[in-house]
């Protein structure tokens, strides 16, 4: 059975040029990057290589980025990093919004534990964070704002600028998790006027296991992980070149084919969508806002049906019915919930996100094997 991979969202597969950029460097050059000898300066010449090709990728100095294990690392170090250069008796508030991944949420909810003050922002129907919510969430004591750039379930774009603008007329850096964004759309960290940017190589045809943080020059962090002098400081531990390197590769594979690539996604998830609306109508609801949104991602509610139901029907066709997080559970997703979507909607709901290797058969197949799915289980 040749399975049809519709959940990009969840993870990419290595691009083979990325591949190619690695085994070199998982093979005769081996060294450590801090061994001041031929092997050592050959892995150490590949980290400043792909540091170089991501600053490429986010329009800033290669010495803003400090490379991690992925987008919770990143997420973490951003939103700890932050608060915790300060004890939380000197006033030390963070707002997040209502649909933020785990990874930024749990730690915020750890920041909680020690003291500091987070205040959650709701989202709208549409999957949008309001900029006049972060103002009026925004205190005395404010010291990090943290929203992320594109939502992994419903693929709604934040306002980032806005919400930028206010941030910096209190002199508050805004951090974004755009895990899901970088590769996909333009994220030009001085078009988004952000201060730190989490990114997540395996959702951009890099490992997984590796990802990086932007930190704007002149934003102080605490490293949260504590070691040896690796990354500037701010995180210690031998470097895993290898996938540093493939995060660099696939960082220019990205540059090079942006417009093209969001064309052709934008292209493909209308079609699918386009094939399922026209059978279902009306009562299939479109999750998150029409125009700001990544052009992979199409988060549909089947009526009348669950979505975990639905795919179990369809082994073929591998998708989500939700952030994969929540795939094996029962509850309904925080981000829907968040949106206040009902909880029969949100039962029904099925995260359908293309990618580089997808083609317009595979839509065609998988909105027939949907289709088929959704009637079987109607008439049951
Ligand atoms: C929005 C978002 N942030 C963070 C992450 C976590 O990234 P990683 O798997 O690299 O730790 C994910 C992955 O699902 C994500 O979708």
């Amino acid at each position: 059975m040749r399975q049809l991979y519709l959940d990009y969202n969840a993870t990419t597969p290595i691009a083979p040029s990325v591949q190619e950029a690695m085994l070199p460097l998982l093979a005769e050059h081996f060294g450590n990057p801090s061994s001041n000898h031929v092997l050592g300066r050959a892995a150490a010449e590949a980290v400043e290589d792909a540091r170089g090709q991501l600053a490429i990728l986010l329009g800033c100095d290669p010495d803003e980025i400090v490379f991690t294990s992925g987008g919770t690392e990143s997420n973490n170090l951003a939103l700890k990093g932050v608060l915790l250069r300060e004890a939380p008796a000197a006033g030390g508030h963070l707002i997040i919004s209502a649909f933020e991944h785990p990874s930024v949420a749990a730690p915020a909810q750890f920041l909680e534990r020690l003291g500091y003050d987070v205040t959650i922002v709701g989202v709208t129907g549409q999957g949008l964070v309001q900029p006049a919510a972060i103002r009026a969430a925004i205190r005395p004591d404010t010291r990090l704002v943290s929203i992320m750039h594109a939502n992994n379930e419903v693929g709604t774009i934040q306002p980032l600028r806005q919400i930028a603008a206010i941030c910096h007329e209190h002199q508050i850096p805004l951090h974004t998790d755009a895990s899901q964004s970088v590769g996909k759309v333009r994220t030009l960290v001085d078009e988004l006027e952000v201060d730190l940017l989490s990114v997540a190589g395996h959702k951009m045809y890099a490992p997984k296991g590796v990802g990086a943080l932007y930190i704007r020059r002149g934003v102080e962090l605490e490293p949260t992980q504590h070691g040896a002098g690796h990354e500037a400081g701010l995180r210690a531990g031998t470097e895993n070149v290898a996938s540093i390197a493939g995060l660099g590769r696939a960082a220019t594979l990205a540059a090079k084919s942006l417009d093209q690539a969001h064309e052709r996604m934008a292209a493909l998830r209308d079609r699918l969508w386009q094939q399922l609306a026209a059978e279902i109508g009306n009562p299939l609801v479109l999750h998150g806002a029409l125009v700001q949104r990544l052009p992979n991602t199409l988060s549909v509610a089947f009526p009348g049906v669950s979505g975990q139901e639905l795919l179990a029907r369809i082994p073929e066709l591998c998708a989500s019915t939700g952030s994969a997080c929540h795939s094996t559970g029962r509850s309904i997703s925080p981000t829907l919930a968040a949106m206040g979507v009902s909880d029969e909607a949100a039962r029904g709901t099925v995260r359908l996100s293309v990618g580089w290797q997808t083609t317009e058969e595979d839509i065609d197949r998988a909105a027939s094997l949907l289709l088929g799915a959704w009637e079987g289980l109607r008439t049951q």
